[in-house]
């Protein structure tokens, strides 16, 4: 399985740059998590992708991040990670994406019941990780 992954990857950046993948498909997660954080989370999320071994810090690995929280996905702590609040380690290492990904905004609603806009982008991307907790 571990040497599909890279296949798989490679197959989903060129759907995304297809001509026409613009719009709501490029923001699918999947699609943004292939195109921005892979390299260093790797494409199963078990922060292993090529450039890990290069960083200071390991990439953290995004299967684990509902066991850590009590079983519960931290949906708001990833959107704001991604957004560039600094990164438990405040290194620096994770980058900023708040001016990378599309700025289109959409509500979403957190588990207490309150309303906020969110970078679409950013929610995809959460919903994606959330796809991949173990
Ligand atoms: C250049 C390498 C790199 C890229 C690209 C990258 N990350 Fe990270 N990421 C890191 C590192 C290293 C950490 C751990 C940093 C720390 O803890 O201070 C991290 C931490 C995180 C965390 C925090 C997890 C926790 O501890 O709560 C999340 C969530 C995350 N990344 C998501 C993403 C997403 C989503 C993308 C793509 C939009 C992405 N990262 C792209 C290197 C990267």
């Amino acid at each position: 399985m571990a040497r599909i992954y890279p296949i798989l990857s490679a197959l989903l950046l060129a759907a995304c740059q297809l001509p026409g993948a613009g719009g709501d498909s490029a923001r699918s997660g999947a699609m943004l998590y292939a195109r921005h954080c892979a390299q260093c989370h790797g494409t199963g999320l078990r922060g292993d992708g090529p450039l890990a071994s290069e960083l200071p810090v390991r990439p953290t690995d995004l299967t684990r991040l509902s066991a850590g929280n009590g079983g519960v996905f931290p949906t708001e702590d990833v959107i704001t990670v991604i957004h560039g609040y600094p990164g438990r380690h405040q290194l620096g290492l994770m980058p900023e994406f708040v001016r990378d990904l599309p700025p289109e905004q959409t509500v979403w609603t957190s588990p207490d019941g309150t309303s906020h806009e969110v970078p679409a982008a950013m929610l995809a991307l959460a919903r994606h990780i959330a796809l991949w907790q173990r």
